[in-house]
């Protein structure tokens, strides 16, 4: 056998995947590196990462969460950390796992199940605001409006305070993307006093802890002590992070292929039956958040490859679920292609995604009641649709049809 080798001395890999590019652009290129060679070094940051790209092994490498943590969280930003704290993504191992107990029941099948009335109610509301519009920006008067309002909904708070909670947290997001820091703070700090304001009106007036999220949080205890205030707030707004953006953007390409791939929107026109299917099919095709990081804490040899702490490991979720070897035809849209569901945009092992399973109701919802009421619809002409690097957006998608 030979010794293993050091992470750098795989091919190295020069490509930068914050920077935007047309729509399916980083497609291209990460489907170009995993086709090159199967382990690369990428340099592109000061740390420099190990790019684990095929669909066996970056399974493989969630696994490694014992000794790969979340001190990193993203290959290509290994210090946002010390920017934004987040929970329960930056706790690991036990304290991980107690924390997750305490959430998962909000975000079980069942408990996301008795948001379905509201969750389609509100959305026809919404899609019956535009239909006679005839046209509209779909991300930015539908995809992030909508799940604003889940979300708000989700924390027991008034849907209409999404007139004054969405710009707030649009400035929180361009906030990761260069917006000024002035702005954004404000915006923080707003969203801040916005959920302290509902802690203590859930001190005073406590809910039913099995149906309000907030109250239960309340309530908790993990090892006998109470959940700090700090850390409740920074649950509130670690969801709307991770809840907001990715829902909008996985609507955001799911209705850019719609809108060109006319016997797919068809066959979900005629058979809404095909809806849970094609939303997996979709969340394989176009996984937005394309790589988590991880960062080794104990020496690991990885398939010839040495790994020593401190080095930062790259899992390639895009890589994977467009990997031929796992989907073959993967650029193909199919529903019906065995274990459709096996992808892994929403990560794998214990940070799985906590909120996957209001993100799959979302998604049906949109597609079955959205193709009912507007079923033919195409991009506006001369429009070249770009994607935002780093984690995954189309910035707009102007819609039209004949209202
Ligand atoms: C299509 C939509 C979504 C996608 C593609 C997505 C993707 C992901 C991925 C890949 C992870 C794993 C991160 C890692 O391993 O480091 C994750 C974690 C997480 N997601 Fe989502 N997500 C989506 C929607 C949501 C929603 C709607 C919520 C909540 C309202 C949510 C809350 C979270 C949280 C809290 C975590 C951290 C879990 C932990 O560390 O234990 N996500 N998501």
């Amino acid at each position: 056998m030979p010794a293993p080798i050091r992470i750098q001395q795989c091919p190295v890999s020069h490509t930068d995947f914050s920077t935007d590019t047309e729509i399916y652009g980083h497609y291209a290129m990460l489907d170009a590196e995993r086709e090159a060679s199967r382990f690369r070094f990428n340099d592109t940051t000061d740390r420099g990462f190990l790019m684990i790209q095929r669909y066996d092994d970056v399974v493989e490498g969630f696994q490694h969460h014992e000794t790969w943590t979340t001190k990193v969280r993203s290959a290509i930003n290994p210090d946002s950390r010390s920017g934004t704290a987040l929970l329960p993504q930056d706790l690991n191992g036990e304290a991980h796992a107690k924390l997750r107990r305490v959430l998962n029941p909000f975000f079980s099948p069942a408990a996301v199940r008795r948001m379905e009335p509201m969750a389609v109610a509100r959305c026809i509301e919404l899609i019956e605001e535009l239909q006679p519009k005839g046209s509209c920006d779909f991300v930015a008067e539908f995809a992030i409006r909508y799940p604003t309002d889940l979300f708000l909904a989700l924390l027991g708070l008034p849907v209409s305070d999404g007139e004054f909670f969405l710009p707030w947290s649009e400035t929180v997001f361009a906030g990761f993307f260069g917006e000024d820091p002035a702005k954004v703070a404000e915006a923080r700090k707003n969203i801040i006093d916005y959920f302290t304001e509902t802690i203590r009106e859930r001190r005073a007036n406590p809910r039913d802890p099995k149906e309000d999220m907030v109250t239960r949080l309340l309530e908790a205890r993990i090892d006998g002590t109470p959940i700090p205030e700090e850390d409740i707030l920074t649950i509130c707004l670690t969801l709307m992070l991770a809840g907001l953006d990715t829902t909008r953007s996985a609507l955001g390409y799911i209705y850019a292929h719609l809108a060109r791939n006319d016997a797919d929107r068809q066959a979900i026109i005629d058979n809404p039956d095909l809806v849970p299917r094609a939303v997996e099919e979709f969340l394989r095709m176009y996984p937005l958040v394309f790589q988590v990081g991880r960062e080794v804490q104990e020496p690991t040899e990885f398939h010839g490859l040495d790994l020593q702490p401190g080095d930062v490991v790259w899992l390639g979720i895009a890589q994977a679920n467009r990997d031929p070897r796992k989907f073959p035809e993967p650029d193909r849209f199919n529903p019906d292609r065995k274990g459709v569901n096996q992808h892994i945009a929403f990560g794998a092992g214990p940070h799985r995604c906590l909120g996957m399973h209001l993100a799959r109701l979302e998604l049906a919802i949109v597609l079955r009641e959205w193709h009912q009421r507007i079923p033919h619809y195409r991009i506006r002409e001369g429009v070249t649709l770009t994607e935002r690097g780093g984690q995954l957006t189309l910035p707009t998608l102007p819609l039209e049809w004949e209202a």
